[in-house]
């Protein structure tokens, strides 16, 4: 039995696509555990890049079942699109599974995000504004439309027709906005059912069962902790649980069945939205990272902002979410500076701390307390052993290692697929 977990350790985009991917080849079943169509994981083959937003990324294994699990938030429609998109470039889509239990993205959350979004106007949260948000303020709210409502179209037409007529008076009273008409909705899932109803299955029950045969079976983390709603810059988060705890909750497995929670960490620091970012560099500096890194949101196209490494932020991910192992992302785009500080503290109203504060107030008056690391100018992506990197490099990535308390087990030197420098084996 081996359950294998991919988290997030920054901000989300750290290249978990890529490492999912990898790690695919050999697994029997990927399985989303958390998120919806907010992510956007990027994996580029033969040269080839392809964004997956809801699918797993193991999809581009033809073996793996790739399960979106109960604890995801499924907009069906974008599910089938983004189904057809990958077709169309020629990879099969039979092995894709929905959980029953699986809560329905209904396109009054996309609209309602928006709305909530516009009102909010500097007090925005920059949300990705595909419904996130509240489609689980939904779920918790007890008025959520689930996957398997689909399967009972009684049920589905009755749940929607009281549901949506508290939406529509939110809608219109709230926010002034247009209103749903129930029979159009209703018509608009009628076309889409036939085509979901075979891919339902009893996630819980596939997933475990899997595990206790022995198959090896990888969780793929959408976002990452920094945006996790409990341990995030809150309210600056998304509205899941994108932790290895996560897991447990959001596919219904028990802990004792993870066996290897591998965090994704980028060698600088990335965030796309509002919110406090000690490290953020808002300068020609910043910008030429931005550049060097491609770093342009996948989801939204929106230009990510950009900062130096922030430490403490990945060592809380470690504690967090109990890593066994961290692969480090995009060391290549450091190449060519001759200083890189990274950041070990916040000074925050003349106190030093290694831990992240609470209070929004608090992160951002931090100043970053940085230490640095003597740069190298030579070209890594080609390098695939670890003792042919730059003795900088190598000092660079030995720090995070013993600041995070987590071995580095895979640094990644590309976008592509074969742009690794395996350290140790993780499976
Ligand atoms: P995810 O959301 O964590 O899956 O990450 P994204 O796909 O949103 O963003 C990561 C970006 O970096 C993608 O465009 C990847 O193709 C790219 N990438 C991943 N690893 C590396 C790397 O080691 N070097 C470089 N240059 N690009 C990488
Ligand atoms: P992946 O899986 C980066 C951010 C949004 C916004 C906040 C809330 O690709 O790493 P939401 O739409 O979730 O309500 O937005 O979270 N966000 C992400 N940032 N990568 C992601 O996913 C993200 N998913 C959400 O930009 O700040
Ligand atoms: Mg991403």
């Amino acid at each position: 039995m081996a359950g294998y977990v991919v988290v997030g350790c920054q901000w989300g985009d750290e290249g978990k696509g890529k490492v999912v991917d990898l790690l695919g080849a050999d697994m029997d079943m990927v399985v989303r555990f958390q998120g919806g169509n907010n992510a956007g994981h990027t994996v580029v083959v033969n040269g080839k890049k392809i964004i997956l937003h809801l699918l797993p990324s193991g999809i581009l294994n033809h073996d793996a079942l790739c399960i979106i699990g109960p604890g995801v938030v499924i907009n069906p429609f974008v599910l089938l699109r983004e189904m057809k998109t990958l077709e169309d470039q020629g990879f099969s889509c039979s092995n894709v599974r929905i959980s029953d239990r699986a809560h329905l993205l209904m396109p009054y959350h996309v609209y309602l995000d928006e709305l909530e979004e516009k009102s909010a106007g500097d007090k925005k949260i920059g949300t990705t504004k595909n419904g996130i948000g509240p489609c689980y303020a939904d779920k918790y709210n007890r008025i959520g439309m689930r996957v398997c409502d689909l399967k009972d179209w009684d049920v589905f037409r009755e749940k929607l027709k009281f549901i949506l007529e508290k939406k529509n008076r939110e809608i219109v009273r709230l926010y002034d906005g247009k209103p749903f008409d129930y029979e159009e909705m209703v018509r608009q899932f009628e076309e889409i059912r036939g085509t979901l109803i075979p891919m339902i299955v009893d996630a819980v029950d596939k997933v475990n069962k899997a595990l206790d045969a022995g198959k090896n079976i990888l969780f793929e983390g959408a976002q990452a902790n920094m945006l996790d709603i409990n341990y995030g810059t809150y309210p600056y988060v998304t509205s899941s649980s994108p932790t290895s705890a996560g897991v447990c909750e959001g596919a219904g497995v028990s802990p004792r069945k993870l066996d290897r929670i591998i965090g994704i960490a980028k060698a600088y620091s990335t965030r796309v939205g509002e919110g406090p970012f000690v490290t953020e560099l808002s300068n020609e500096t910043g910008e030429q990272l931005r550049e060097a890194g491609a770093e342009y949101g996948a989801t939204t196209g929106r230009p990510r902002r950009v900062g130096w490494l922030d430490l403490p932020v990945v060592r809380q991910a470690a504690l967090i979410n109990g890593l066994t192992d961290l692969a480090l992302t995009k060391i290549d785009i450091l190449t060519g500076y001759e200083t890189l500080p990274v950041c070990v503290g916040y000074r925050i109203n003349g106190k030093e701390y290694d831990t992240i504060p609470a209070s929004l107030k608090d992160l951002a008056n931090a100043e970053p307390v940085y230490r640095y690391f003597d740069g190298w100018t030579e070209d890594i992506s080609k390098v695939r052993a670890y003792e042919d990197l730059p003795e900088n490099c190598r000092r660079y990535i030995e720090f995070i290692e013993q600041y995070a308390g987590v071995e580095i087990c895979l640094v990644s030197v590309g976008a592509d697929r074969s742009c690794n420098i395996i350290r140790k084996s993780i499976l």
